[in-house]
């Protein structure tokens, strides 16, 4: 009988490269390894060759990095998507885009099935799993890890015994996912909520006390609510995102450290550092509060919300998410304009914003010289907007105190 072909979604570490073995040797298929690059800079060759070492039929590297900016990162932005209010989605977003190259590389190689090694107690598990069955409802997904609950040592044993070989990173007691929108590192003195994180936790984030002491500024071109240029150089959006980034956290800003509500019902203590998105997220929410009308704003912050939670929970691949994007990109049309921050010392601030779409009327809003509002208006707006509380109140006496 021929084997069935599986497409496993790896990473290069340790667990998915057991993985290839273990799908190969105890599931009975032929394995191929995809790897999509959201912005981890692996040496891929390396990681190709390690796959196809561990057992794997062939190994897909695809350079991921514009896409995840473009497709991934752009959308939550203009849903200015901060989960439970500060979290931006950084590994919640990545992992519809690696699906979708799962099944991509699925029908090029004609295989059955799909496999992550996400663990039964996390969020990715979820996002694998519903990407795949919102992308390809015929794709058999399987999930070792989630089966067998493989131990760290377990697994380095299996390693050993099978000659598998383990990338030789330097030892870390932590254990991190990461791509261009953040940083999350989980694990070890992190799982202790009443502990401080530790320096070494942190990567591309300064300690707010070893951050320049000037204050260092950035203007943020947007059009059509996306990013486009920085200090008004046009620059592409992965590229724009890692030079954000570096500017924000070399000035110690975007480090969060959040009691998360997982989608299994676990709480957990999450240690983030996202410092190019929180930095995109208030530059672009500044300039919508700018060129955009109340009405919609109030819309859009409930849509915004609902967004937040479809992409944690792993509904990417979904009607609603459509449809909301379709009512941002609407919504996007008037947001075009630059935002300034400044960044210091761990704070962040927009101190500037000017656009052409700005509703902002320096006649109207004035209260110097140049007034073009008619004050005399006011009254007659306001007799009618308090008409029916006048007249409740002359019926029971008011609510003066007696
Ligand atoms: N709690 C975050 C989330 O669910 C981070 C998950 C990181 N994933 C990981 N396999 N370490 O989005």
């Amino acid at each position: 009988m021929t084997r069935q072909k599986i497409v496993l979604a790896y990473s290069g570490g340790l667990d998915t490269s057991i993985l290839v073995r273990i799908l190969s040797d105890d599931y009975g298929y032929d394995v191929i390894a995809c790897h999509a690059d959201v912005g981890e800079a692996k040496d891929k060759e390396y990681l190709a060759m390690r796959a196809r070492k561990a057992g794997a039929i062939a190994c897909e590297v695809v350079d991921a990095q514009d896409e995840f900016a473009r497709d991934f990162c752009f959308p939550a932005l203009q849903a200015n998507a901060l989960y439970q209010g500060v979290y931006p989605l950084s590994a919640a977003l990545s992992r519809p885009l690696i699906a979708r190259h799962l099944v991509a590389a699925a029908r090029k190689h004609g295989a059955t099935a799909v496999a992550h090694g996400a663990t039964g107690k996390g969020n990715d598990q979820v996002r694998f799993d519903l990407a795949v069955k919102g992308l390809a409802p015929d794709l058999k997904i399987v999930a070792p890890q989630r089966e067998r609950n493989i131990s760290r040592d377990a697994a380095l044993e299996y390693a050993k015994q099978h000659g598998i070989e383990v990338p030789a990173t330097k030892k870390s007691p932590f254990s991190i996912d990461e791509n261009l929108w953040g940083r999350s590192i989980e694990g070890g003195v992190l799982e202790d909520p009443d502990t401080e994180p530790p320096e070494e936790a942190f990567a591309w984030t300064k300690a707010s006390k070893e951050a320049p002491d000037a204050p260092a500024y950035l203007t943020i071109g947007f059009e059509q609510g996306l990013p486009v240029s920085l200090d008004g150089k046009k620059v592409p959006p992965a590229q724009l995102i890692t030079q954000v980034g570096k500017v924000a956290g070399d000035n110690g800003v975007g480090r969060i450290d959040l009691m998360e509500d997982r989608v299994v019902g676990i709480k957990s203590r999450e240690t983030y550092e996202c410092p190019a998105s929180v930095a995109l997220i208030a530059a672009h929410q500044d300039l919508e509060r700018f060129t955009t009308l109340r009405q919609s704003l109030q819309t859009k912050a409930f849509l915004d919300q609902k967004y937040t939670e479809l992409v944690y929970d792993g509904f990417w691949y979904s009607p609603l998410r459509h449809a909301i994007d379709a009512f941002n990109t609407e919504h996007a049309k008037t947001i075009t304009g630059q935002v300034t921050l400044r960044f210091h010392k761990g704070s962040m601030r927009v101190v500037r914003r000017s656009s052409e779409n700005g509703v902002y009327n320096h006649g109207l809003a004035t209260y110097g010289t140049g007034d073009k509002f008619d004050h005399r208006a006011a009254e007659g707006f306001i007799t009618l907007l308090g008409l029916s509380l006048h007249e409740f109140s002359r019926l029971h006496g008011g609510e003066e105190a007696p």
